[in-house]
């Protein structure tokens, strides 16, 4: 199997929006349900290209699109960034790829952006997610309790930090 992270561009936008419409997607994302239009997404991606609070690669096995990793609030004052991960493709879950995509962008930020710290914020009851992500060196910091409010819950975050070192 060949996990490779390659440049994100237009010929991705179409799976990516369909995987953010996805409501078990949205869940795991906490984020409230809304379509995304075309028109909308068009727009954040002309913003994403001049962003420099933003980083995104998309995840390509065996040549075939599956998901994105990037950063967001890139923050070169404090040298943090916000880490996320998305293997959109369901039938590519819990195959290792989320972890080796992992493992390759946090050396490829290492390589090319002065940060000390990649944080992350993940649902406490999402568990495959926190399972890569201590497979991947990320390390408690806290837990956020009842941080967000989805579906008529109280969601409880668990905050995770990894820190690169020189
Ligand atoms: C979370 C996500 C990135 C993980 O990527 P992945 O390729 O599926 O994960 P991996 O196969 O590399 O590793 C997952 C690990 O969790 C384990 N796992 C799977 N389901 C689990 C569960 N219900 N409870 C505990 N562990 C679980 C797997 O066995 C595997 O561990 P192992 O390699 O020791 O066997 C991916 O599933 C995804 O994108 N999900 C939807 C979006 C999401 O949740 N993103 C994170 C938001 S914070």
């Amino acid at each position: 199997m060949n996990v490779e992270l390659v440049t994100f561009g237009k010929k991705y936008l179409k799976n990516s929006r369909l995987w953010m419409n996805d409501k078990e997607i949205c869940r795991l994302f906490n984020r409230v349900y809304k379509p995304l239009s075309a028109v909308q997404q068009k727009k954040w991606y002309a913003n994403l290209i001049k962003d420099s609070t933003q980083l995104i690669k998309a995840i390509e096995v065996n040549g075939t699109y599956v998901g994105n990793v990037g950063l967001k609030n890139i923050d070169y004052l404090n040298n943090k960034a916000e880490f996320y991960i998305l293997i959109g493709a369901k039938n590519y879950w819990s195959k290792g790829i989320g972890t080796i995509s992992t493992k390759k962008f946090l050396i490829y930020i290492k390589n090319k952006l002065p940060l000390h710290k990649i944080y992350l914020h993940v649902n406490q009851s999402n568990l495959r997610a926190i399972k890569l992500y201590q497979k991947t060196n990320f390390k408690k910091e806290g837990a956020l309790k009842d941080e967000l409010f989805r579906e008529n819950k109280y969601i409880t975050m668990i905050r995770m930090a990894y820190f690169i070192t020189p």
